[in-house]
């Protein structure tokens, strides 16, 4: 039986940061952040809420949505690379504060493309039988991570986690196809050096805008799929721009791609779970609609797949 993603959950935290509140505090403009990222406001975790809180609250939603008890996952996997402490992992926190006893644990460190690993990892585990569900987070907590001093980057991110729980689905419906990738020859454009985050924006924008879109098609050709079967697209919530490319490269009107980036900013690897999550509650995607998820990040690395929800 195929894999799928079975339910979703999501943390967003309470405080909201516009970009006005960002004018008092280093030399940028709302108009710039806006016409540059299509961003407009961000949350910000408060000092009490660490990585591995918003992971519980996120993954305990996912849970309850599936109808999945604690002890029934068999894998969990926290993509993140804020985590509260190098170890024990935020996987391990969670396992413990979830209840999920049975569950192996493990973090996974892609970056942007987190979530797209975890999930892409959990398709094998349970296509392979070894484990009837998996239980994925992508979670950020960036401003751990984010230099005030360099607005280059500091008007880029926000906090949240985005979590799934990955099973077994009907035929025809879940994962269709996948792909992963990465090149380490691009570690020097994006990276944590100390205390914080280093990106080279520009060089970063043209490797999204031509990855994004070769790996979204990618997926629709191996899924035996044409671009005109593709119902709705949930890209990497980076830049507006690096997203439109990708949403005209698939001929999708606007309204078939997702888009959180204005409230929430570029949150890494719980972009793409908190847009989906929003997708499928307010109506956007709908049972049956053929989607396809697109991330990169730094690595620098990506990840695509073609699913039917
Ligand atoms: N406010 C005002 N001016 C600014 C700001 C700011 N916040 N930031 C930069 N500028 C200035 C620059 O200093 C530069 O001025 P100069 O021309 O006098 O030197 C000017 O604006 C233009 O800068 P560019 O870098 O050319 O701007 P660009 O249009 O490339 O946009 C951006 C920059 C938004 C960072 C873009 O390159 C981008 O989105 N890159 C991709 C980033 C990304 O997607 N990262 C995702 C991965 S994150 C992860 O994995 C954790």
């Amino acid at each position: 039986m195929p894999a799928g993603i079975l339910s979703l959950g999501r943390y967003i935290p309470d405080t909201i940061v516009t970009n006005k509140d960002l004018e008092n505090r280093m030399d940028t403009s709302d108009e710039w952040i806006r016409t540059r990222t299509g961003i407009e406001e961000r949350r910000y975790a408060s000092d009490e809420i660490d990585t591995s809180d918003m992971a519980y609250s996120a993954a305990k939603e996912a849970m309850e949505r599936a109808g999945v008890k604690p002890e029934e996952i068999g894998l969990i996997l926290v993509a993140t690379v804020t985590p509260d402490k190098p170890f024990p992992t935020v996987s391990c926190m969670i396992q413990d504060r979830l209840g999920a006893k049975n569950a192996a644990a493990m973090d996974i460190s892609a970056a942007c493309s987190g979530f797209m690993y975890g999930v892409i990892t959990a398709k094998q585990f349970v296509e392979s039988g070894a484990y009837k569900y998996v239980l994925v987070v992508g979670v950020e907590k960036l401003t751990k991570i984010t230099n005030f001093e360099d607005r280059n980057t500091a008007v880029l991110f926000g906090d949240g986690a985005g979590a799934a729980v990955v099973g077994n689905v009907s035929e025809g419906k879940g994962i269709l196809s996948f792909e992963l990738g990465a090149d380490g020859s691009g570690g020097n454009e994006l990276y944590q050096d100390g205390p914080y985050l280093y990106m080279n924006g520009r060089e970063v924008f043209k490797f999204a805008v031509r990855q994004m879109g070769e790996s979204a098609e990618a997926v629709i050709a191996e899924a035996g799929l044409t671009k005109e079967e593709i119902d709705f697209l949930v890209p990497h919530q980076a830049n507006i721009r690096i997203m439109e490319s990708s949403r005209q490269r698939l001929n999708l009107p606007v309204e078939k791609m997702s888009k959180t980036i204005q409230r929430y900013g570029n949150t890494s690897a719980a972009s793409i779970p908190i847009s989906l999550y929003e997708d499928i509650e307010e109506g956007r995607v709908k049972d049956g609609d053929t989607i396809v998820l697109v991330g990169f990040g730094g690595g620098l690395t990506w990840g695509a797949i073609c699913m039917v929800w």
